[in-house]
Formats: C-alpha cells, structure tokens, sequence
C-alpha cells in the first residue's frame, strides 16, 4: 500500500497501513464505509470527493505535491533511528531558506520600487518563516553526544556550512563572503547564481537607496564584502527615528530589525543545539566549532541599526 501511494518505503508506513492503526484520530479505511466502487464517493454535499479525473496516477494533491518524489528523499546513511530527525530536520530546513529567500526578494523588489506597503508585509511574511526555522531546532533539541556520535561518521565532510540556500541568504543580508564561492566550483550553475548574488544590491543596500531617495542623504555604495558598520549610515538612521516625516521609514527600520533578530536567534539556537549534541568538538566542515558558531552569532546584521539605538 504504501508502495502504491508513492510513499518512501519504510516499515512503519507499511505496518501502519497493514495493522488499520488509527491516523488522525481515524481508521485507515473508515472514510468511506460504501466500499472502494466509488459509492459515496463524494456527491453528497459537504463530502470531500473520492473520484478523481484517472489522467495520472495517483491523486491530485499527490500529483500537485510531488508526494512520490518527495517522500523518496529521506534516506539515512545509517541505520542510527536518531539520524532520521536530523534528515528530515536538514530537509525542512533547507526548504524554508528557499521560502526566505523568494520573500526577501518580493521585499527587495518592492523596495527598489518605492512600495514600502508590499516590503513590509514580505519582510512580516519572512519573520514568520524566520520563526518557524527557528522553532525548527526543537527538532533535535533532544539529540544527545552518544546519539549524534553513533551516525556523525556517515555524514563524512557534510555540514550545513556548505548550504548553498543559507548562502545565499546570506548574501542578500549583506554578510558577504566571495572566498566561501569556492566550495561550489564544481557546480557551475549554482556557482555561478551565487556569484550573481555576490555581484548583486543586498536587501539592505536597496534599503538605504531608499532612504536615499526619500530625503535622508545616506553616502552608501553596494559592495562584494561584508557590510560593515559605517557611521554615515548610523546617522541616515537617527534622521529617520528622530524626525517625524519618516516615520514610515522607521518602521522599515523597525522591520528589519526584526528580521535581523531572528537571523541571531536562528544562529544562537544551532550553537545551543550543536553545544548539546557535541559539545566543544570540531564541526564537520572542519571549523573549530562552538567557538566558530559563537563568533558567527556575535555579529550584528544591518550593524547600524542596532548601533543608532545607543543615540535614541
Ligand atoms: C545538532 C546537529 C548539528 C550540528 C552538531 C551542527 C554543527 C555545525 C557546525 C560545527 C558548524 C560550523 C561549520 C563546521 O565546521 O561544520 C555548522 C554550521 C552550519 N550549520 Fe550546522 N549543525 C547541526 C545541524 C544543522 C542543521 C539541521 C542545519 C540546517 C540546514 C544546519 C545548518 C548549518 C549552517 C547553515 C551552518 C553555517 C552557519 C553560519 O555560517 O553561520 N546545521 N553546523
């Protein structure tokens, strides 16, 4: 049955389905109690249909979700059942970067086009997801050293510090790093859509062009390297939080605090997940580990915002 529907093979599913245990407080098999001829199968009002066109196989939310290629992708290297959450955990996770990523760019977009309306409620739609990463640690926060140690050795040189997506989450912030480019070389279309990102205005730089534009000179130009703390800026922020004319350039101020927060607290709950899980040992991807992840946390995004409220 589970091969049928496209589901990874694994032997909870199979039991699962065999056994009749209860799933979502029901039965497998209790929805329709008319038999598989299609009897009931929906007409009634109120009733979610049980006949689908038979163009394709499969139902359509199968087919709209990918549901067969998707549950195919979990695949532990070991046989660790720790391992599985840490997987599925990775996968999650991966996928919400790629969210992030697309509701950052509607912001930047909306940005470069005077719509402060639409920014803010894409950088609103990001903190969410922010938030749902995050909340995405309590996953493994429960991972203990004996369990981690029993599959580390499967994942060989892998770490997340080579997550493609987070860097190029990155880049979009402004923490940018051309040397990391490296790690994707022999990748040429990712490498090359990283670069472009490199090359490209950060959400930040569109803010401050913003700014800008509206009145408040900032002397500020898009760069390759990690944006850094400028004084210039610090002082292109304290005319928006203290002159009333741009109180809706505050709360873009406000706005990406927020989601500058939620990047600090992303990387403060994988030190404390890494701390549990392996203590002071070195990563994977070969870092020094708590120590480097620590330093990582330390780092203000959009530094000037966080500096301007010593003057406020
Ligand atoms: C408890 C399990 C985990 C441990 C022990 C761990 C450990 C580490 C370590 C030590 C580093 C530093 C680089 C290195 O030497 O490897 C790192 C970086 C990183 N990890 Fe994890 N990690 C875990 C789970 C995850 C998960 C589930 C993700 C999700 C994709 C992830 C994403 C990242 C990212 C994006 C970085 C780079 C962070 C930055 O640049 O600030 N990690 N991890």
């Amino acid at each position: 049955m589970a091969g049928a529907l496209g589901l990874r093979t694994r032997p909870g599913w199979e039991s699962l389905a065999s056994s009749g245990r209860q799933v979502g407080g029901r039965a497998m098999g209790e929805l329709s109690d008319t038999g598989e001829d299609g009897a009931g199968g929906g007409e009634a009002a109120g009733v979610p249909r049980l006949d689908f066109g038979t163009a394709d196989r499969g139902t359509p939310y199968a087919r709209y979700a990918r549901l067969a290629e998707l549950h195919r992708l979990q695949q532990p290297r070991s046989t660790v059942e720790a391992e599985y959450a840490f997987l599925v955990t990775t996968q999650v996770m991966e996928l919400l970067f790629d969210l992030l990523h697309h509701e950052w760019r509607l912001a930047q977009r909306a940005l470069r086009a005077d719509d402060l309306t639409a920014a803010l409620a894409a950088l609103g739609r990001g903190a969410h997801v922010q938030d749902v990463l995050t909340g995405s640690w309590d996953l493994l926060a429960t991972l203990t050293p004996a369990e981690f140690g029993a599959f580390r050795p499967a994942l060989g040189e892998a770490s997340g510090f080579q997550s493609a997506a987070f860097l190029r989450l990155e880049f979009l912030l402004g923490n940018k790093n051309g040397a990391l480019l490296r790690m994707y070389r022999d990748e040429p279309a990712g490498h090359a859509e990283l670069t472009a990102a490199l090359h490209a205005p950060s959400l930040y730089d569109d803010a401050l062009a913003l700014l800008d534009r509206r009145g408040v000179p900032v002397p500020h130009a898009a760069s390759t390297g990690r944006h850094r703390a400028d004084p210039a800026v610090v002082a292109a922020w304290r005319q928006v939080y203290t002159e009333p004319a741009h109180h809706d350039l505050a709360r873009l101020g406000e706005a990406l605090l927020d989601t500058a927060e939620r990047v600090t607290r992303w990387r403060q709950r994988h030190y404390s997940a890494v701390k549990r899980a392996m203590g002071r040992r070195p990563g994977t991807g070969g870092s020094s580990g708590l120590d480097w992840l620590r330093r990582s946390a330390e780092q203000d995004v959009f530094p000037e915002l966080w500096a301007v409220r010593d003057e406020l």
